[in-house]
């Protein structure tokens, strides 16, 4: 029986090409799977694109709920950004899409997976660790990083095989995008000196003419509604996006380090993750004690890490889940985000029934309830170390370096 072959398909020239590739050169019966995450675009079109370079089934499978509820909602909930500035847009959606690949493969008697990866990128990584983490007896192919094409070839081959293909040799630039972003890579982008240029933007134009406020509700630490009106998260996540990047707020430019050791250049634009990460820590600043913060930030770089390094399914994410979870119950409330023009968005307000913020202890007025003689002893005790070491210093002034003398 011919072997078959589920393979991570987005439409696009590597991953169309690789289903004829994988026909022709490795006998398989390739089934291409499109994972909707929210990146927009006919997805209808996708699959008849598939069919037509040779797959024997084409699937598309939503996944926009279960991204955002099970993917990017623990992302957020951990303030997950890569190196500080990158919310794990790709980093994110791989281990969803491989969740997806593997019941596809049980479900159709495949025995092996497949993705359309470079071996310099980060995405190979996720695709196969992810995979060796839920289905370890299925084997991995990778078509794009054996077949050693260039992207001309790579054009070549799809026209000879009449393999339909929307790019052209003059459209430079790689693009992820899903509901948490855009990721855009190549091109003039490989010079790190050089600005981008305004077309590489396409989530962050500024059509905006007014100021405008959005009020998320969050019921521990998930977004559960707009000015409002409940909504589910993805829903919710597209709007945020829509609004605040109508602001043309929301792009990242920066050099980070991949995990296969290469330094790049990456854009980003995550209007809606952007805003959503910042009114959420906004919201935990003020429901967080202040050791369980300090700690959870701690964490939080980790916890990016891992996700960026392919180790969505394993046990220091999972421990690191529960520590968050447990942070997150009383992470309830509203933050007011103000967009203005141009390119503004910041909090300008939040609440919360949880809030740790005590009015009678903080105000400066008359009224208040701190005892402030409480303040005189604990600030002497406070001291107190310091207050000795400088009494010392008094008797002991220190003079040029003498061997064997004290600090
Ligand atoms: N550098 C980002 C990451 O590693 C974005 C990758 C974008 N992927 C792509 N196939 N264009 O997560």
């Amino acid at each position: 029986m011919t072997k078959r072959v589920v393979l991570a398909y987005s439409g696009g020239l590597d991953t169309s090409v690789a289903v004829r590739w994988l026909g022709e050169k490795m006998g398989v019966e390739v089934i291409a799977l499109a994972a909707d995450v929210g990146q927009g675009g006919d997805l209808e079109e996708v699959r008849q694109r598939a069919f037509a370079a040779g797959a024997v089934e084409a699937l598309v499978v939503d996944c926009r709920e279960e991204y955002a509820r099970d993917f990017v909602a623990p992302a957020l909930k951990a303030n997950a950004k890569y190196e500080g500035k990158y919310p794990l847009v790709s980093s994110l959606s791989r281990p969803v899409i491989v969740k997806h690949m593997v019941a596809a493969a049980r479900e159709h008697g495949a025995t092996a997976v497949a993705h359309g990866c470079t071996g310099k990128g980060n995405d190979q990584v996720r695709f196969e660790v992810s995979t060796r983490a839920l289905a370890p007896d299925l084997d991995v192919v990778t078509p794009v990083r054996d077949w050693g094409m260039t992207r001309e070839e790579c054009i070549d081959y799809a026209e000879r095989f009449e393999i339909p293909v929307t790019v052209t040799k003059k459209s430079p630039y790689s693009i992820d995008q899903n509901l948490w972003g855009r990721a855009v890579e190549c091109g003039i982008l490989e010079d790190p000196w050089a600005q981008p240029p305004e077309e590489v933007y396409e989530l962050t134009t500024p059509t905006a003419v007014g100021p405008t406020e959005l009020t998320i509700g969050f019921d521990q630490g998930i977004p559960v509604s707009l000015d409002g009106r409940s909504m589910a998260l993805h829903e919710l996540i597209e709007e945020v996006s829509r609004v605040v990047g109508s602001y043309g707020w929301g792009r990242i430019d920066m050099v980070e380090n991949r995990r296969v050791g290469i330094k790049s250049r990456e854009v980003y634009e995550c209007p809606g993750a952007l805003a959503l990460l910042m009114a959420h820590a906004d919201l935990e600043d003020l429901t967080l004690e202040r050791d369980l913060a300090h700690e959870k930030a701690r964490l939080e770089p980790r916890y990016a890490e891992l996700v960026y390094d392919g180790l969505w399914f394993s046990p220091l994410k999972q421990a690191i889940d529960a520590f968050v979870d447990e942070s997150q119950r009383f992470v309830s409330g509203e933050v007011r985000l103000r967009c203005e023009v141009p390119g503004r968005c910041i909090v300008a307000g939040r609440r919360s029934d949880v809030s740790l913020y005590d009015y009678g202890l903080a105000t400066y007025e008359a009224a208040d309830r701190f005892r402030h003689e409480d303040a005189e002893g604990f600030v002497r005790l406070w001291g107190l170390a310091v207050e000795t070491w400088a009494a010392r210093q008094a008797r002991r002034p220190r003079s040029g370096p003498r061997p064997g003398s004290e600090q």
